[in-house]
């Protein structure tokens, strides 16, 4: 009989001690940073959830492949290894080794777009909307209606909105769109899966329009297990089955290795295109590398090799999605206003409702984030006004968790520390900006606080 309790499945080999510090310690500190949590030294917090990327603790195998590591410049067995790991799940002709995700995505829009394209998604990651607007397209969020509605439960709130998909090619013309990307899960839009018959019916939009589909595939593990337990007809399918269906439906994947590839730096770039290939392996040379490392050492392609199967493996699913669960269900029962339901990687808190008093514009994320801090030396990570500017529908703040690497204590803790602050929220104000950057802002803004404040 299945047991109630869910446990980590995995024991602790290494430990990694954390620091604690003082409100008064953490008040200083923050000020020094212009209030922004990016510019907070890592060891002055306690627990980090500022993102699951390149943040997880890698298994005693992927330690074990790094050793095996072949530094070659030029075809190297670690590449190999790499991308036959790679294309037994994804099942793409071409694999390019990247050294993050954003390098593929820089990568692919270069080749495949000009000024004046559109590029329609379920909702662009910033680092996707930057890369694209950078080459001078036009980035297109197209997520269902649903998923503005932060408190509905609701299987897919990652699915796109194909009808408004549809409408949109028409009226561009088919010749502006280079491409569809899908996020998966969404991640901008509360790390809500996306469901397969979506996948499907944008692969059948795009094909009759001859436009090619890109999968973002950061969280494609997650994706595939929220499939295998909410879509009729999956739950007997294995998570690497769901995840190959997935990119069968496919041309081409942008991936960052840093989520579900578990590893701590990395990222490919995949197509079925031999000519786009070409094109993308040349401006590879060009800034990342040699196609077999492609700015990453041969030891890096090894842990993610394993990686990227040990993602797939269904009793870590079934912890991962678990675990982020607990913490979300468990704030969420006290009052805490979170998008529901539960994400893969993440838990969203719903700030506009968390601090009603302080309006869009005095950043309401970015003063929920600054308080979780000062009160317990909790990172978090805004994604509202300050990270995506005028196309913020929400003020969320992130509680993005690190894979296999906090026990449940920690995260008890922070519930703690988010109920402690719910207590006290109409003590906190806004922020205005002190300075701000002309794109990707919200890593290098600095703010001046409305509302003194002390501890
Ligand atoms: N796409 C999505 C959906 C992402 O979440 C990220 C990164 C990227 C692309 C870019 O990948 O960082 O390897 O260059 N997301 C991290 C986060 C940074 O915190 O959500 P990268």
């Amino acid at each position: 009989m299945p047991t109630k309790t869910i446990i980590e499945p995995f024991r602790i080999k290494s430990v990694e001690p954390i620091r604690r510090t003082t409100a008064e310690e953490r008040l200083q500190l923050i000020e020094e940073a212009g209030y922004n949590l990016f510019a907070v030294p890592a060891d002055a917090i306690l627990v980090d959830l500022l993102t699951d990327s390149g943040t997880g603790a890698m298994s005693t195998a992927q330690w074990a492949a790094l050793m095996r590591g072949d530094e070659s410049y030029a075809g190297s067995p670690s590449f190999t290894r790499f991308r036959e790991s790679v294309q037994a799940i994804f099942g793409f002709r071409h694999v390019i080794p990247t050294h993050q995700g954003r390098a593929a995505e820089r990568i692919l829009f270069s080749v495949m777009c000009k000024r004046g394209d559109v590029v329609p998604n379920n909702t662009h990651f910033d680092t996707t909307r930057a890369n694209c607007e950078f080459v001078g397209a036009e980035a297109v969020d197209l997520p269902v209606p649903e998923a503005a509605e932060p408190a509905r439960v609701l299987p897919f709130k990652g699915n796109m909105d194909v009808g408004r998909l549809e409408r949109l090619i028409e009226r561009t013309g088919r010749e502006r769109v280079p491409l569809v990307m899908l996020t998966v899960t969404n991640n901008s839009g509360g790390g809500q899966p996306v469901s397969m018959e979506n996948i499907r019916a944008v692969k059948a939009v795009c094909q009759r329009y001859e436009i090619p589909l890109y999968l973002d595939a950061c969280r494609y593990a997650e994706n595939a297990y929220f499939i295998k337990m909410r879509e009729p007809g999956y739950a007997d399918r294995s998570p690497r089955e769901i995840a190959q269906e997935m990119f069968s439906h496919a041309d081409g994947c942008t991936m960052s290795a840093k989520k579900d590839g578990l590893a701590n730096i990395g990222g490919f770039l995949c197509t079925n295109d031999d000519s786009l290939a070409r094109q993308e392996e040349n401006l590879l040379i060009l800034t990342e590398g040699f196609p077999t490392y492609g700015g990453l050492a041969g030891r890096d392609l090894e842990a993610i090799a394993v990686g990227l199967n040990e993602a797939l493996e269904e009793d870590y699913l079934n912890y991962r999605i678990a675990s982020t669960a607990y913490l979300g269900d468990h704030i969420a029962r006290s009052g805490v206003p979170i998008v529901q339901p539960p994400g893969g990687h993440a838990i969203y808190i719903d700030a506009r409702s968390f601090l009603p008093h302080v309006p869009p514009e005095q950043f309401p994320g970015v003063a929920l984030a600054v308080e979780l801090y000062v009160a317990g030396g909790i990172r978090s990570c805004e994604i509202g006004t300050l990270m995506l500017g005028k196309h913020a529908k929400m003020d969320l703040v992130r509680l993005a968790i690190p894979r296999r690497t906090y026990t449940q204590s920690h995260i008890d803790y922070v519930v703690e520390i988010i109920l402690e602050v719910l207590a006290r929220r109409q003590q906190i104000g806004g922020l205005e900006l002190a300075y701000e950057a002309p794109f990707l802002r919200h890593f290098t803004a600095r703010f001046r606080p409305l509302v003194a404040r002390t501890v």
